[in-house]
């Protein structure tokens, strides 16, 4: 099997910690990105060896691609509107367990998925923890309402740039349908009251700054901490 590099290590070792909470029966969030997708690899992989029963919620298309591939048996969000657990990753990380994500433009489906679940379990490797938020943050927004929004991101301080795909794709659309926009703020002093202004502008479908996870497992090369 092909050694992991460092970050590869400490991203698969927080999502096999957070696996271990995973028991028969239970509902689970696929989360979206390279470190959710350790979790839903190794999920599979007890769903076929050791009979794990559970089905899964994934947030994105990329996610639910990987979870057939897997075998994870899968519901929606219609048939079972409550989770048990969900397991995501996140971009950056505060020690207040606030956090960024949207880096794979999934975020809308990630928030709405963390927040059917009873448990939202974070991973990521050491390198994302921050003392303060700073990233820009993605935002989903309605294709109609762009102007409007770029214009009160302005007012808030920040500064909007559309999410391009590579080479000549144009920009990038999310799951939804929307145009992506990454925001750039500095460092952010409080992730909780952003959050409640940008939720607040008309067309700006979601944002990317999550308050409400429950534990993080941080990765590190030989070992996974934890914040609650
Ligand atoms: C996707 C996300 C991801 O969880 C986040 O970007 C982290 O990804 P990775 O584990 O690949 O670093 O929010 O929208």
């Amino acid at each position: 099997m092909k050694e992991l590099s460092g970050s590869e290590l400490a991203k698969k070792r927080a999502a096999e910690k957070a696996c271990e909470l995973v028991k028969d029966g239970m509902a689970v969030g696929l989360g979206t990105g390279s470190t959710a997708a350790y979790a839903i690899r190794l999920l599979g992989r007890r769903v076929r060896d050791e009979g794990l029963d559970i089905v899964g919620v994934p947030t994105s298309y990329a996610s639910e691609e990987l979870a057939i591939e897997y075998g994870i048996p899968l519901v929606s969000l219609a048939e079972r509107p409550e989770l048990d657990i969900d397991i995501d990753g996140a971009d950056q990380v505060d020690a207040s367990l606030n956090l960024i994500k949207g880096g794979g433009a999934a975020h809308t489906r990630e928030k709405v998925v963390a927040c059917s679940s009873r448990l939202f379990v974070v991973v990521i490797d050491d390198k994302k923890m921050k003392d303060l938020l700073s990233r820009p943050v993605p935002i989903e927004v309605l294709p109609y309402a762009r102007r409007l929004v770029e214009r009160k991101v302005a007012e808030l301080g920040g500064r909007c740039m559309m999410r391009m795909g590579t080479g000549k794709d144009g920009p990038i659309i999310s799951d939804n349908g929307n145009i992506i926009m990454d925001c750039d703020f500095g460092p952010i002093e409080s992730p909780a009251l952003l959050s409640q202004k940008l939720s607040a502008i008309p067309g700006l479908v979601e944002h990317g700054i999550f308050t409400n996870a429950d534990i993080v497992y941080i990765g590190y090369e030989d070992r996974v901490e934890s914040l609650e």
